[in-house]
């Protein structure tokens, strides 16, 4: 299967996905890598990877609808079965997300549907929750809200800041996207409307 990567950043669960590849892991192989930012360190990482990138800047696009329109075309390119937002920093439009339906993976480190949007470590730790982690879902137009197909808890100490939790997230994360990935590549994982299906299961 071929995916395409959208990153705004590190990219460390780009390279987990990268790594994967490699090892046959995910029976698919990333074909490029775009971000809106240029200075996004996991274009370094695609780089490095022999993988093609492109930088699409947000800045200076004249509407929402029409940068997404120009990502849609620079998706397309590649010809993708599957996008993957990873730490992909934009609020995506109705329009992007039902050209890519059934085909956009993205990961949100909160336990959805707690803590739609930014800064989810430090709720979970101004809530006081003992536990906290990271769900892969399919998108769909509810922001960080679509069907979870996976999560991966951790537990919150009482000595934690936001970096060791989001340390502690992270490795998690790294488990859990590669194998969302490898599922669907199998063909095992379809979104049926606002539903996660595994091997003909509702999840
Ligand atoms: C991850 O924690 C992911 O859950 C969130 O953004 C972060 C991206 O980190 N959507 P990285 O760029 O993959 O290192």
């Amino acid at each position: 299967k071929s995916i395409v990567v959208l990153i705004s950043g590190n990219g460390s669960n780009l390279q987990a996905i990268i790594d994967a590849c490699s090892k046959g892991y995910i029976q698919g192989e990333v074909k490029a890598v775009i971000a809106n930012k240029d200075s996004a360190y996991g274009l370094t990482r695609a780089s490095e990877a022999g993988i093609p990138t492109a930088v699409l800047s947000h800045i200076g696009a004249a509407s929402r609808e029409s940068y997404d329109q120009k990502l849609i075309q620079s998706i397309e390119q590649y010809q993708p079965d599957l996008v993957v937002l990873a730490g992909f920093m934009r609020i995506l439009t109705p329009e992007f997300v039902k050209h890519f339906d059934g085909r956009l993976l993205n990961i949100h480190p909160s336990l959805m549907p707690k803590y739609p949007g930014l800064h989810t470590h430090q709720r979970a730790i101004d809530a006081k929750d003992t536990e906290h982690g990271s769900s892969v879902h399919f998108v769909t137009d509810q922001l960080d809200g679509g069907p979870v197909i996976l999560q991966a808890k951790v537990p919150i100490f009482p000595d934690d800041d936001i970096t060791s939790l989001a340390e502690r997230v992270h490795e998690q994360e790294y488990r859990i996207y590669p194998l969302v990935i490898r599922w669907f590549c199998q063909n095992r994982l379809q979104q049926r409307a606002d539903q996660a299906w595994l091997d003909g299961n509702l999840l």
